[in-house]
């Protein structure tokens, strides 16, 4: 769900017996059937998650990787509700979200070096302040990548979230991007989430 140019689709489609991808990105999309055509396994379509219906049936196996980032709140738990509601009873969820924690680490070592460069508390607080950024962003765990505002996860909310969701956590692990030595940037890490809908027993 969110499939965008189809990275994972391919492997998907060897591994599973249907796959169904979607994304509201039609260049992506396109992009995504490209890369399957050699399977007749797969189908694409084009939907606003946010808003639209699902055309396909729930299924034993969902992933959506960096899709449940949205920054308005109402799109980003309408999108949470549809992904959600397309994993059968029983069935896995696998996501990938950015991590909160990830970007206060950021935050704490640009801090810490500007301390050991001489700067104050004060200058050193101000001048490494997400920019532009409002009290509800901050209280959301919204900030800015790249000029795009995003939402980030603190580990223990995703499993609050999946928990109210009707969704086990069975796993959550971080997914750990290498240092880059050249720009100096730190090691920073997604949450990768393996979560199992829960079986609602029938009376
Ligand atoms: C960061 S990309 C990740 C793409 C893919 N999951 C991957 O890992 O390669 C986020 C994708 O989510 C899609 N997306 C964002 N909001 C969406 C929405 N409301 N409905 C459907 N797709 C959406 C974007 O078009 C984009 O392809």
């Amino acid at each position: 769900m969110g499939c965008g140019i189809g990275k994972f689709t391919p492997l998907l489609a060897q591994a599973f017996a249907q796959v169904n991808a979607c994304d509201w990105a039609e260049t992506a999309l396109k992009q995504a059937e490209a890369s399957c055509s050699e399977f007749d396994n797969t189908t694409f379509q084009r939907l606003d998650l946010s808003n639209d219906r699902v055309p396909f049936e729930p299924v034993d196996f969902a992933i959506c990787i960096n899709v449940l980032i949205m920054p308005s709140f109402d799109d980003r738990m309408r999108a949470w509700r549809t992904v959600t509601n397309q994993v059968n009873q029983g069935g896995t969820l696998l996501l990938v979200v950015p991590s909160h924690e990830s970007t206060q680490m950021e935050y704490y070592r640009d801090i810490e070096s500007r301390l050991d460069m001489g700067d104050s508390c004060r200058e050193a607080t101000e001048a490494c302040a997400p920019a532009n950024a409002t009290v509800e962003d901050l209280q959301q765990g919204i900030f800015s990548c790249q000029g795009t505002r995003m939402k980030y996860y603190l580990r223990d909310e995703l499993i609050m979230l999946l928990n109210g969701l009707e969704l086990d956590v069975r796993e959550i692990k971080r997914i750990q991007y290498a240092q880059d030595e050249a720009s100096g940037s730190p090691a920073t890490w997604d949450w990768l989430i393996m979560a199992q809908r829960r079986q609602v027993e029938e009376n």
